[in-house]
């Protein structure tokens, strides 16, 4: 048997090893997602991918069936979910995902030190991460346009979670750190499910079948470093902690989102964010994105 080339996600690692691999993240975002436009929560590399995509936009050659089906079900589910087609029920998925990821960075940009107030490393990290996150939502916004639903709005979430959403970056770092790590990890298990049933359903419209996971896929290289940094912010402690957070979380996360539970199979999902450790991930991501020295077998 070949011998894996990583090791779990939830390997231990010492204070020294962390110190050394925030160093080396630091190198590797700046290099990944060039200048920050800090006023337009963006960055120079991603703005230019982004750019490319629209100057060669893709679009499917039968529209959607059903888009009023999309249109009246995105924001706040209105029909049986069972009589709703799976493409119909992909793309409102994507949107609410994404729509949870939108409001979660709102909280955390709006509280974060600016680039030029940041002190240590740390911060100037979680500031890219911020605007990397603002690219994502383009991009997912991106991926709607692709199957012709140009009419999405970027909805708040109710009073009550955009509050949570915006106290949960004020949250002491012993607090904090286990589930931003944990919530990370959650988006690359769901968009690693994502890009096979991207393949699965929108077989019989290959030009955006690959377009759609061409813009998956430069999310998911961000993800990836992502949870990568996120776990080098935590100790042997809390990253035991973070293990037993996987389950309550994806499935507490998830049964916000009903079509997640028809689409894709959660337990399924909840195992694969337990067992992570990079060696799923292909190549071509892994070239990109960025694993922490203590994960490397
Ligand atoms: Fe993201
Ligand atoms: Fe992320």
């Amino acid at each position: 048997m070949e011998s894996a080339k990583y090791l779990s996600i939830f390997s231990p690692a010492t204070k020294q090893q962390r110190q050394e691999n925030f160093a080396d993240y630091w190198l590797f975002t700046q290099a990944h997602g060039g200048e920050l436009f800090e006023d337009e929560r963006d960055l120079a590399k991603k703005r230019a991918t982004l750019q490319s995509f629209k100057d060669n936009p893709v679009r499917l050659r039968t529209p959607l069936a059903n888009p009023e089906a999309f249109y009246r079900n995105y924001i706040d589910l209105q029909d049986d979910l069972g009589s709703l087609d799976k493409k119909t029920l992909m793309l409102t998925s994507i949107y609410k995902f994404a729509r949870h990821e939108w409001v979660g960075i709102k909280g955390a940009w709006a509280f974060g030190p600016t680039m030029a107030k940041s002190q240590s490393i740390e911060q100037k990290i979680s500031r890219v991460h911020v605007a990397e996150e603002f690219c994502h939502w383009r991009l997912f916004d991106e991926m709607l346009r692709t199957c012709g639903l140009d009419n999405v709005e970027w909805v708040p979430l109710e009073p009550f979670k955009e509050w949570v959403y915006q106290q949960f970056p004020k949250l002491p770092g012993f607090l904090l750190f286990a589930p931003a790590f944990v919530t990370e990890l959650m988006g690359v298990t769901y968009y690693f499910h994502l890009h096979r049933l991207i393949d699965e359903l929108m077989a019989d419209e290959p030009e955006v079948r690959e377009r759609m996971k061409a813009l998956l896929d430069e999310i998911t290289i961000d993800e990836v470093a992502h949870v990568s940094q996120r776990r080098n912010f935590i100790g042997p402690m809390g990253i035991k902690i973070s293990k037993l957070l996987v389950r309550p979380f994806y499935k507490m996360f998830f049964a916000d989102i009903p079509e997640v539970g028809i689409l894709f199979n959660i337990e399924q999902m909840v195992k694969d964010g337990e067992a992570f450790d990079f060696n799923d991930v292909p190549d071509y991501m892994v070239e990109r994105s960025w694993i922490p020295s203590y994960c490397k077998a």
